[in-house]
Protein backbone atom coordinates (compact mmCIF):
# COMPACT_ATOMS: atom_id res chain seq x y z
CA UNK A 1 0.00 0.00 0.00
CA UNK A 2 1.21 3.53 -0.26
CA UNK A 3 0.21 4.32 3.26
CA UNK A 4 3.18 3.88 5.35
CA UNK A 5 2.72 2.11 8.31
CA UNK A 6 5.79 3.97 9.65
CA UNK A 7 7.43 2.40 12.90
CA UNK A 8 4.63 0.20 13.41
CA UNK A 9 4.97 -3.58 12.90
CA UNK A 10 0.93 -3.60 11.72
CA UNK A 11 -1.27 -1.32 10.14
CA UNK A 12 -4.20 -2.67 12.96
CA UNK A 13 -2.38 -0.94 15.90
CA UNK A 14 -1.26 2.23 13.77
CA UNK A 15 -4.85 2.38 12.95
CA UNK A 16 -5.88 1.89 16.76
CA UNK A 17 -3.42 4.42 17.98
CA UNK A 18 -4.91 6.88 15.49
CA UNK A 19 -8.57 7.10 17.21
CA UNK A 20 -7.93 9.58 19.25
CA UNK A 21 -6.66 11.81 16.54
CA UNK A 22 -9.32 10.38 14.33
CA UNK A 23 -12.21 11.63 17.00
CA UNK A 24 -10.58 14.66 17.07
CA UNK A 25 -10.95 15.09 13.46
CA UNK A 26 -14.30 14.67 12.97
CA UNK A 27 -15.29 17.02 15.89
CA UNK A 28 -13.28 19.42 13.65
CA UNK A 29 -14.89 18.87 10.43
CA UNK A 30 -18.69 18.71 11.67
CA UNK A 31 -18.38 22.08 13.59
CA UNK A 32 -19.23 25.43 12.19
CA UNK A 33 -18.16 28.52 12.52
CA UNK A 34 -19.62 29.26 15.48
CA UNK A 35 -17.93 25.69 16.44
CA UNK A 36 -21.80 24.50 17.24
CA UNK A 37 -22.24 21.02 15.47
CA UNK A 38 -23.62 21.03 11.93
CA UNK A 39 -24.94 18.69 9.33
CA UNK A 40 -26.09 19.86 6.19
CA UNK A 41 -29.63 20.97 6.21
CA UNK A 42 -30.67 18.76 3.35
CA UNK A 43 -29.36 15.82 5.32
CA UNK A 44 -31.28 17.16 8.75
CA UNK A 45 -34.52 17.78 6.44
CA UNK A 46 -34.38 14.20 5.23
CA UNK A 47 -34.51 12.57 8.61
CA UNK A 48 -37.27 14.96 9.66
CA UNK A 49 -39.40 13.72 7.01
CA UNK A 50 -38.77 10.46 7.33
CA UNK A 51 -40.90 8.35 9.66
CA UNK A 52 -38.87 5.81 10.41
CA UNK A 53 -34.94 5.32 9.93
CA UNK A 54 -33.58 1.41 8.49
CA UNK A 55 -30.18 1.18 9.24
CA UNK A 56 -28.87 -0.85 6.43
CA UNK A 57 -25.08 -2.39 6.49
CA UNK A 58 -22.61 -5.57 6.82
CA UNK A 59 -19.80 -6.44 9.47
CA UNK A 60 -18.32 -4.23 11.60
CA UNK A 61 -20.26 -1.53 10.46
CA UNK A 62 -23.58 -3.14 11.34
CA UNK A 63 -22.32 -3.21 14.78
CA UNK A 64 -22.00 0.24 14.63
CA UNK A 65 -25.44 0.58 13.22
CA UNK A 66 -26.88 -1.11 16.19
CA UNK A 67 -25.47 1.96 18.57
CA UNK A 68 -26.63 4.30 16.14
CA UNK A 69 -30.24 3.13 16.21
CA UNK A 70 -29.54 3.95 20.29
CA UNK A 71 -28.19 7.19 19.45
CA UNK A 72 -30.88 8.39 17.07
CA UNK A 73 -33.59 6.79 19.18
CA UNK A 74 -32.66 8.48 22.30
CA UNK A 75 -31.16 11.64 21.45
CA UNK A 76 -33.45 12.84 18.29
CA UNK A 77 -36.49 10.50 18.53
CA UNK A 78 -37.04 8.73 15.54
CA UNK A 79 -37.65 5.04 15.33
CA UNK A 80 -35.09 2.84 13.88
CA UNK A 81 -34.36 -0.73 12.39
CA UNK A 82 -31.31 -2.03 11.74
CA UNK A 83 -30.52 -4.78 9.18
CA UNK A 84 -27.59 -7.16 7.35
CA UNK A 85 -27.75 -5.97 4.32
CA UNK A 86 -27.57 -9.27 2.86
CA UNK A 87 -30.62 -10.86 3.88
CA UNK A 88 -32.25 -7.09 3.94
CA UNK A 89 -31.66 -7.38 0.30
CA UNK A 90 -33.75 -11.09 -0.05
CA UNK A 91 -36.40 -10.38 2.43
CA UNK A 92 -37.48 -6.65 2.37
CA UNK A 93 -39.91 -6.34 5.57
CA UNK A 94 -42.47 -4.22 5.43
CA UNK A 95 -41.76 -0.50 5.18
CA UNK A 96 -43.03 2.66 7.07
CA UNK A 97 -44.96 5.19 4.99
CA UNK A 98 -42.25 7.64 4.77
CA UNK A 99 -38.46 5.35 5.65
CA UNK A 100 -34.96 6.99 5.15
CA UNK A 101 -32.45 4.53 4.40
CA UNK A 102 -28.99 5.08 6.11
CA UNK A 103 -26.24 3.18 4.81
CA UNK A 104 -23.15 2.68 6.91
CA UNK A 105 -19.50 1.41 4.69
CA UNK A 106 -16.16 1.78 5.32
CA UNK A 107 -15.33 1.25 1.74
CA UNK A 108 -18.84 2.09 0.43
CA UNK A 109 -18.13 -0.57 -1.58
CA UNK A 110 -19.99 -3.94 -0.14
CA UNK A 111 -21.77 -5.26 -2.95
CA UNK A 112 -24.76 -6.66 0.00
CA UNK A 113 -25.45 -3.09 0.75
CA UNK A 114 -25.10 -1.93 -3.11
CA UNK A 115 -28.26 -3.97 -3.40
CA UNK A 116 -30.10 -2.85 -1.35
CA UNK A 117 -29.46 0.93 -2.20
CA UNK A 118 -29.98 -0.54 -5.87
CA UNK A 119 -33.55 -1.86 -4.91
CA UNK A 120 -34.57 1.00 -2.25
CA UNK A 121 -34.39 3.38 -5.16
CA UNK A 122 -36.45 1.52 -8.00
CA UNK A 123 -39.03 1.91 -4.62
CA UNK A 124 -38.37 5.74 -5.02
CA UNK A 125 -37.12 5.62 -1.30
CA UNK A 126 -34.52 8.94 0.06
CA UNK A 127 -31.15 7.58 1.26
CA UNK A 128 -27.79 9.25 3.03
CA UNK A 129 -24.46 7.11 2.96
CA UNK A 130 -22.01 7.43 6.07
CA UNK A 131 -18.39 6.30 4.69
CA UNK A 132 -15.15 6.70 4.81
CA UNK A 133 -14.28 7.10 1.27
CA UNK A 134 -15.43 10.01 -0.88
CA UNK A 135 -16.74 9.14 -4.45
CA UNK A 136 -17.05 5.81 -3.24
CA UNK A 137 -20.06 3.57 -5.06
CA UNK A 138 -22.86 3.83 -1.91
CA UNK A 139 -21.71 7.27 -1.52
CA UNK A 140 -22.27 8.10 -5.37
CA UNK A 141 -25.46 6.03 -5.57
CA UNK A 142 -27.01 7.63 -2.56
CA UNK A 143 -28.77 11.30 -2.13
CA UNK A 144 -26.88 12.22 0.77
CA UNK A 145 -23.37 11.17 2.46
CA UNK A 146 -21.82 12.11 5.37
CA UNK A 147 -18.13 11.22 5.64
CA UNK A 148 -15.81 9.69 8.27
CA UNK A 149 -12.74 12.02 8.09
CA UNK A 150 -10.97 8.46 9.38
CA UNK A 151 -8.03 8.51 6.73
CA UNK A 152 -7.57 5.60 4.80
CA UNK A 153 -8.10 2.32 6.66
CA UNK A 154 -5.81 -0.80 5.45
CA UNK A 155 -5.84 -3.47 7.99
CA UNK A 156 -9.27 -5.73 7.24
CA UNK A 157 -10.22 -5.62 10.86
CA UNK A 158 -11.84 -2.40 11.24
CA UNK A 159 -11.34 -0.52 13.85
CA UNK A 160 -10.53 3.60 13.64
CA UNK A 161 -13.80 3.42 10.80
CA UNK A 162 -15.87 1.55 13.68
CA UNK A 163 -14.99 4.22 16.43
CA UNK A 164 -15.33 7.26 13.47
CA UNK A 165 -19.13 6.01 12.37
CA UNK A 166 -20.13 6.00 16.14
CA UNK A 167 -19.11 9.39 16.94
CA UNK A 168 -20.53 10.47 13.44
CA UNK A 169 -24.44 8.53 14.47
CA UNK A 170 -23.44 10.78 17.52
CA UNK A 171 -23.24 13.93 15.79
CA UNK A 172 -26.07 13.53 13.40
CA UNK A 173 -28.33 12.22 16.07
CA UNK A 174 -27.31 15.46 18.35
CA UNK A 175 -27.88 17.87 15.98
CA UNK A 176 -31.26 16.07 14.78
CA UNK A 177 -32.59 16.32 17.96
CA UNK A 178 -31.63 19.77 18.32
CA UNK A 179 -33.46 20.45 15.12
CA UNK A 180 -36.91 18.98 16.72
CA UNK A 181 -36.18 20.85 19.92
CA UNK A 182 -35.00 18.11 22.27
CA UNK A 183 -32.84 19.22 24.69
CA UNK A 184 -29.88 16.37 25.30
CA UNK A 185 -28.93 17.20 28.59
CA UNK A 186 -25.25 17.91 27.45
CA UNK A 187 -22.63 19.14 25.10
CA UNK A 188 -21.78 16.85 22.49
CA UNK A 189 -18.21 18.35 21.66
CA UNK A 190 -17.77 18.21 25.41
CA UNK A 191 -18.02 14.65 25.92
CA UNK A 192 -16.15 13.54 22.86
CA UNK A 193 -13.16 15.93 23.95
CA UNK A 194 -13.20 13.21 27.20
CA UNK A 195 -14.08 9.96 25.20
CA UNK A 196 -10.43 11.21 22.87
CA UNK A 197 -8.77 11.22 25.91
CA UNK A 198 -10.25 8.30 27.45
CA UNK A 199 -9.51 6.38 23.98
CA UNK A 200 -5.97 7.60 24.18
CA UNK A 201 -6.01 6.09 27.68
CA UNK A 202 -6.56 3.07 26.89
CA UNK A 203 -4.01 2.94 23.42
CA UNK A 204 -1.40 4.43 26.16
CA UNK A 205 -1.84 1.04 28.24
CA UNK A 206 -1.01 -2.04 25.67
CA UNK A 207 1.03 -3.66 27.70
CA UNK A 208 -1.65 -3.95 30.39
CA UNK A 209 -3.70 -5.12 27.95
CA UNK A 210 -1.48 -7.08 26.21
CA UNK A 211 -1.24 -9.26 29.53
CA UNK A 212 -5.10 -9.62 29.47
CA UNK A 213 -4.71 -11.46 26.15
CA UNK A 214 -1.85 -13.39 27.53
CA UNK A 215 -3.17 -14.61 30.51
CA UNK A 216 -6.75 -15.42 29.15
CA UNK A 217 -6.41 -16.54 25.46
CA UNK A 218 -3.05 -17.77 25.22
CA UNK A 219 -4.28 -21.36 24.40
CA UNK A 220 -8.06 -21.20 24.64
CA UNK A 221 -10.08 -22.16 21.78
CA UNK A 222 -12.58 -20.22 22.20
CA UNK A 223 -14.00 -17.25 24.15
CA UNK A 224 -17.55 -15.73 24.85
CA UNK A 225 -18.39 -11.88 25.26
CA UNK A 226 -21.02 -10.91 27.32
CA UNK A 227 -22.62 -7.56 27.88
CA UNK A 228 -26.21 -6.07 28.25
CA UNK A 229 -27.72 -2.95 26.12
CA UNK A 230 -24.93 -1.27 24.41
CA UNK A 231 -22.45 -3.45 26.26
CA UNK A 232 -24.10 -6.73 24.03
CA UNK A 233 -23.34 -4.49 20.59
CA UNK A 234 -20.14 -3.81 21.93
CA UNK A 235 -19.57 -7.22 22.63
CA UNK A 236 -20.79 -8.80 19.10
CA UNK A 237 -17.71 -6.56 17.63
CA UNK A 238 -15.02 -7.48 20.58
CA UNK A 239 -15.91 -11.49 18.95
CA UNK A 240 -15.97 -10.22 15.27
CA UNK A 241 -12.66 -8.56 16.00
CA UNK A 242 -10.92 -11.95 17.79
CA UNK A 243 -12.29 -14.23 15.09
CA UNK A 244 -11.56 -12.64 12.17
CA UNK A 245 -7.76 -12.08 13.02
CA UNK A 246 -7.32 -14.72 15.97
CA UNK A 247 -9.43 -17.79 14.41
CA UNK A 248 -10.24 -18.13 18.05
CA UNK A 249 -14.21 -19.21 17.94
CA UNK A 250 -15.64 -16.15 19.85
CA UNK A 251 -19.35 -14.93 19.87
CA UNK A 252 -20.78 -12.04 21.62
CA UNK A 253 -24.24 -12.76 23.96
CA UNK A 254 -26.54 -10.61 25.69
CA UNK A 255 -26.13 -11.83 29.45
CA UNK A 256 -29.60 -12.09 29.93
CA UNK A 257 -29.82 -14.81 26.93
CA UNK A 258 -26.60 -16.93 28.76
CA UNK A 259 -29.11 -19.09 30.67
CA UNK A 260 -31.29 -19.51 27.53
CA UNK A 261 -28.76 -21.84 25.92
CA UNK A 262 -24.79 -20.36 25.55
CA UNK A 263 -24.15 -21.38 29.72
CA UNK A 264 -24.13 -25.24 28.47
CA UNK A 265 -20.87 -24.48 26.59
CA UNK A 266 -19.06 -22.84 30.01
CA UNK A 267 -16.39 -25.72 30.96
CA UNK A 268 -13.12 -25.71 33.12
CA UNK A 269 -11.39 -22.46 31.98
CA UNK A 270 -13.73 -21.02 29.49
CA UNK A 271 -13.11 -17.66 29.01
CA UNK A 272 -15.91 -15.05 29.26
CA UNK A 273 -14.81 -11.06 28.93
CA UNK A 274 -18.18 -8.97 30.50
CA UNK A 275 -18.45 -5.50 30.15
CA UNK A 276 -19.87 -4.03 32.54
CA UNK A 277 -20.60 0.26 31.88
CA UNK A 278 -24.16 0.31 32.02
CA UNK A 279 -25.51 1.69 35.34
CA UNK A 280 -28.91 0.56 35.02
CA UNK A 281 -27.83 -2.83 34.28
CA UNK A 282 -24.50 -3.68 36.61
CA UNK A 283 -25.68 -5.88 38.87
CA UNK A 284 -27.54 -7.59 36.40
CA UNK A 285 -23.62 -8.55 34.47
CA UNK A 286 -22.05 -9.33 37.49
CA UNK A 287 -25.12 -11.98 37.95
CA UNK A 288 -24.28 -13.22 34.74
CA UNK A 289 -20.65 -13.20 35.59
CA UNK A 290 -21.21 -14.87 38.80
CA UNK A 291 -22.90 -17.90 36.77
CA UNK A 292 -20.51 -18.26 34.49
CA UNK A 293 -17.62 -18.31 37.06
CA UNK A 294 -19.41 -21.05 39.09
CA UNK A 295 -19.40 -23.31 35.97
CA UNK A 296 -15.43 -22.94 35.88
CA UNK A 297 -15.40 -20.19 33.56
CA UNK A 298 -11.88 -18.07 33.68
CA UNK A 299 -14.27 -14.34 33.58
CA UNK A 300 -12.32 -10.75 32.40
CA UNK A 301 -14.56 -8.51 33.85
CA UNK A 302 -13.80 -4.83 31.99
CA UNK A 303 -15.97 -1.81 33.99
CA UNK A 304 -16.21 2.03 33.56
CA UNK A 305 -14.89 3.85 36.86
CA UNK A 306 -18.23 4.23 39.39
CA UNK A 307 -19.39 0.97 38.31
CA UNK A 308 -16.03 -0.84 39.13
CA UNK A 309 -15.67 -3.64 41.55
CA UNK A 310 -12.18 -4.27 43.21
CA UNK A 311 -10.65 -7.00 41.33
CA UNK A 312 -12.06 -6.05 38.14
CA UNK A 313 -9.42 -6.52 35.11
CA UNK A 314 -9.39 -3.56 33.75
CA UNK A 315 -11.11 -0.32 34.47
CA UNK A 316 -11.88 2.42 31.70
CA UNK A 317 -12.51 6.02 32.67
CA UNK A 318 -15.85 7.39 33.07
CA UNK A 319 -17.00 9.06 30.13
CA UNK A 320 -21.08 9.66 29.01
CA UNK A 321 -22.66 6.72 28.85
CA UNK A 322 -24.03 7.03 25.80
CA UNK A 323 -20.37 7.25 24.59
CA UNK A 324 -19.07 4.55 26.54
CA UNK A 325 -18.80 1.51 23.51
CA UNK A 326 -16.11 4.28 21.68
CA UNK A 327 -13.69 3.69 24.60
CA UNK A 328 -14.82 -0.16 25.69
CA UNK A 329 -14.42 -1.40 22.28
CA UNK A 330 -10.65 -0.30 22.68
CA UNK A 331 -9.18 -3.04 24.82
CA UNK A 332 -11.43 -5.04 23.04
CA UNK A 333 -9.47 -4.42 19.63
CA UNK A 334 -6.14 -4.40 21.16
CA UNK A 335 -6.94 -7.85 23.19
CA UNK A 336 -7.92 -9.04 19.34
CA UNK A 337 -4.83 -7.91 18.32
CA UNK A 338 -2.26 -9.45 20.71
CA UNK A 339 -4.17 -12.91 20.57
CA UNK A 340 -3.53 -12.92 17.11
CA UNK A 341 0.26 -11.45 17.21
CA UNK A 342 0.63 -14.50 19.94
CA UNK A 343 -0.38 -16.99 17.59
CA UNK A 344 1.56 -15.95 14.85
CA UNK A 345 -1.19 -15.27 12.48
CA UNK A 346 -1.17 -12.72 9.88
CA UNK A 347 -2.86 -9.79 11.72
CA UNK A 348 -3.34 -7.37 8.89
CA UNK A 349 -4.51 -10.03 6.08
CA UNK A 350 -6.44 -12.60 7.73
CA UNK A 351 -7.10 -15.90 5.71
CA UNK A 352 -10.03 -15.63 3.76
CA UNK A 353 -11.19 -12.24 4.07
CA UNK A 354 -10.89 -9.22 1.86
CA UNK A 355 -10.88 -5.63 3.15
CA UNK A 356 -13.80 -4.81 1.16
CA UNK A 357 -16.43 -7.37 -0.24
CA UNK A 358 -17.48 -6.02 -3.54
CA UNK A 359 -18.62 -9.70 -4.75
CA UNK A 360 -22.19 -10.92 -3.58
C1 LIG B 1 -14.54 -5.79 9.94
O1 LIG B 1 -13.44 -6.01 10.75
C2 LIG B 1 -14.67 -6.68 8.77
N1 LIG B 1 -13.47 -6.82 8.04
C3 LIG B 1 -15.97 -6.56 7.99
O2 LIG B 1 -16.94 -7.09 8.83
C4 LIG B 1 -16.44 -5.21 7.44
O3 LIG B 1 -16.82 -4.38 8.49
C5 LIG B 1 -17.64 -5.45 6.48
O4 LIG B 1 -17.21 -6.23 5.38
C6 LIG B 1 -18.28 -4.17 6.00
O5 LIG B 1 -17.40 -3.40 5.23
P1 LIG B 1 -17.75 -1.92 4.87
O6 LIG B 1 -17.88 -1.15 6.13
O7 LIG B 1 -16.62 -1.44 4.01
O8 LIG B 1 -19.06 -1.93 4.12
Amino acid sequence: SDIDKGTYPHYMLKEIDEQPAVMRKIIQAYQGEDEKLTIQPEILDALQEADRLYIIAAGTSYHAGLIGKEYLEKMAGIPVEVHVASEFGYNMPLLSEKPLFIFISQSGETADSRQVLVRIKELGHPSLTITNVAGSTLSREADHTLLLYAGPEIAVASTKAYTAQLAVLAILAAVTAEARGRDLGFDLVQEMGIVANAIQAQVDMKEEIEKLAHDFLSTTRNCFFIGRLMDYFVGLEGALKLKEISYIQAEGFAGGELKHGTIALIEEGTPVIALATQESVNLNIRGNVKEVAARGANTMIISMEGLSEDGDSHVLPTVHELLTPLVSVIPLQLISYYAALHRDCDVDKPRNLAKSVTVE
